[in-house]
């Protein structure tokens, strides 16, 4: 029950079962653009974390602490209206990478989110405490984003 509920409450995906079909010409193509630029900004920020975690970018407590906090946020953002029905990759071929798994497994998906919100909270929590710390917490984050991308978004 917890999980389920877990999925439901999270923002992450949890408003794509939304009909869209009424809605205006264009309005697929405006989704996965917004839905794609906040997976864009996710990357942004984890890239930063992530350079610092492997010592490319030098650790930073305010800077690692900001793009975690980044990640916490934009993982906690409602997402509704991004994930319509019918914008997945067999309906809308090489204009998204999203799998239609995403809607006919649902709320698979969601718990997916559910787990990157979970993993960006805590490393928000501690990325301002030193690099070992931030180490400790970046590649939750990373597992999270890979986890969803294995079954739910198309190979390139
Ligand atoms: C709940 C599932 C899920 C999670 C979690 C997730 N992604 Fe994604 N991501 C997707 C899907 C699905 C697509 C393809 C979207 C599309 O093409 O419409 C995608 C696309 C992307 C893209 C391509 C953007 C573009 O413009 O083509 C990047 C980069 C990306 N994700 C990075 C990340 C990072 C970094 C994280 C973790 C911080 C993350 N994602 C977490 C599902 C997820």
């Amino acid at each position: 029950m917890r999980k389920v509920s877990i999925a439901l409450a999270g923002a992450a995906i949890a408003a794509m079962v939304a009909g869209t079909s009424a809605l205006a010409d264009g309005h697929l193509e405006k989704a996965i653009d917004a839905r794609n630029a906040q997976m864009t900004l996710y990357s942004w920020n984890l890239g930063m974390l992530g350079g610092m975690a492997k010592g490319t970018v030098e650790y930073d407590a305010a800077k690692a602490s900001a793009a975690a906090s980044n990640l916490a946020a934009l993982s906690a953002m409602s997402s509704q209206g991004l994930w319509p029905e019918g914008s997945d990759s067999t309906a809308m071929a090489g204009k998204t990478r999203a799998l239609p798994e995403i809607w006919s497994t649902y709320p698979a998906v969601a718990e997916k989110g559910a787990a990157l919100k979970e993993a960006a909270a805590k490393l928000a929590q501690v990325a301002g405490n030193g690099l070992d710390a931030l180490k400790g917490g970046v590649g939750d984050v990373g597992k999270a984003c890979g986890d969803c991308h294995k079954q739910f978004r198309m190979p390139k």
